[in-house]
């Protein structure tokens, strides 16, 4: 199952982030944009349906893999 119970944190440093989930499988497509204003956080998972998560803006993100902001 391509379920993980991780989450990934999104934390948005400007207004207008679009956080963009890409569907799982062979058709890789945009499936959800998500806009964010600044200091708005998305907690989100990859699921059965979404294998890729793009961001556009500038934002600050938490995962597993550790810590990273679009800045640096
Ligand atoms: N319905 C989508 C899904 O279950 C919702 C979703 C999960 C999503 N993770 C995401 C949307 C990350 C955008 C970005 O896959």
């Amino acid at each position: 199952m391509a379920q993980s119970n991780e989450y990934i944190v999104i934390k948005a440093k400007e207004d207008g982030v679009n956080v963009i989930g890409l569907t799982r499988g062979s058709d890789t497509r945009f499936h959800h944009s998500e806009k964010l204003d600044k200091d708005e956080i998305m907690i989100a998972q990859f699921t059965e349906h979404t294998s890729a998560i793009k961001i556009r803006g500038k934002v600050k993100v938490q995962t597993a893999h550790g810590e990273m902001s679009s800045e640096d």
